[in-house]
């Protein structure tokens, strides 16, 4: 698949510059106030009475700073950190050897945790709710379960997709905490912050415009940041204006609202070969032959909070919005009375 600037999801080579980058503590991690105001309470909560968090749930889509937060979370706790993800896990055995190192009140990171196998996710029910290990050993007539006590630690999930998530394990969450996309002001704040970590030099305009282009997430920010650099050291004096912003994202094809090619086919798609819908998201994928997963997990998330697409139960539908947007006139018909 072709690169995707405005992925929320992480490219190759962005790791080590987002660590760079990554909040340490709640008071660095912008945004998404109401999640950080009740996090602040059960730290505090937890440290006080020196016990292990209650274990957190963390959704929302990709790039909003679900890692991160879990990251702050250990360190505002002041206990060591396992990180980990649900594909990585393979076999009990791992998940089982995962679980025995850990230390007394140590956060645990699972990320994608819907994707663990069912009977992997088996084995965190009882270490979850009781901090114990049901194993069994041996085979056949001589096998025989044994129950090992574990430590008190705090399980801290994460999904891009908390639909997919079982309703026992889902319970077994004291904190749920759903990321949203961020405000441009968040954003803005966001990328002033990036931009003296890696001193880059951009007025309030320039971060202004490249807020406005980011999707609502930090992590597409941070992206655009990097390459309005690298066109401000080629093209300009190496300050990042709104001009220079401007231009620098027009020849990325990013458009005015953040959207990309891809966003752009999605909508035509359902406007011009659907009369606007109601489509079924089936449907649309063999249209743009894209998986149906990355239209859920990717481009939907983002239009809908826009407003430029509606999810109903008779399929996806192209709002006025994106009409206006796209330039289409609407006809009025049966379709699309919305
Ligand atoms: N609230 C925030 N304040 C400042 N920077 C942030 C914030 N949230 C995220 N970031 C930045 O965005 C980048 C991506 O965040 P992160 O990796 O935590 O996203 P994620 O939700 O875990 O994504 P994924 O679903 O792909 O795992 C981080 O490197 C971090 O620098
Ligand atoms: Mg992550």
């Amino acid at each position: 698949m072709e690169e995707r600037i405005v992925a929320g999801s992480r490219v190759e080579d962005e790791q080590t510059f987002e660590l760079s980058l990554r909040p340490k503590f709640l008071k660095e991690y912008i945004g998404q106030q109401q999640v950080k105001d009740n996090l602040a309470i059960a730290v505090a909560a937890t440290r006080s009475r020196g016990e292990a968090m209650d274990h957190v749930l963390l959704y929302g889509p990709p790039g909003l700073g679900k890692t991160t937060l879990a990251t702050v979370i250990a360190n505002e706790l002041g206990v060591g950190l396992r990180l980990t993800s649900g594909p990585v896990i393979q076999i009990k055995g791992d998940l089982t050897a995962i679980l025995t190192n850990l230390q007394e009140h140590d956060v645990l990171f699972i990320d994608e945790i819907h994707r663990l196998q069912p009977q992997i996710e088996e084995i965190l029910y009882p270490a979850m709710e009781d901090f114990k290990l049901d194993l069994i050993i041996g085979q056949g007539p001589s096998a025989r379960s044994v129950t090992l006590p574990l430590p008190k630690f705090t399980l801290i999930g994460a999904t891009t997709r908390a639909g997919m998530i079982t309703p026992p394990l889902r319970s077994r969450f004291g904190i749920v905490h759903r990321l949203d996309f961020y405000s441009d002001q968040d954003l803005k704040v966001i990328l002033k912050r990036s931009a003296d970590i890696l001193q880059i030099h951009i007025d309030d305009s320039g971060a202004e415009e490249i807020a406005r282009r980011s999707r609502g997430t930090p992590r597409v920010a941070n992206r655009l940041l990097r390459r309005v650099r690298d066109f401000a050291q080629v093209k300009a004096d190496g300050v990042i204006s709104r001009a220079v912003a401007n231009d620098c994202l027009a020849m990325l094809a990013i458009d005015n609202h953040g959207f990309e090619e891809m966003d752009k086919k999605l909508l035509l798609t359902i406007i011009e070969k659907f009369g606007g819908g109601p489509v079924g998201i089936n449907t649309i994928a063999a249209a743009i032959s894209e998986e149906v997963e990355a239209i859920e997990d990717i481009y939907e998330p983002f239009l809908i909070q826009k407003g430029f697409l509606n999810r109903t139960p008779r399929g996806r539908m192209a709002t006025r919005l994106a009409y206006e947007h796209l330039g289409c006139p609407m006809v009025p018909g049966p379709m699309n009375l919305f």
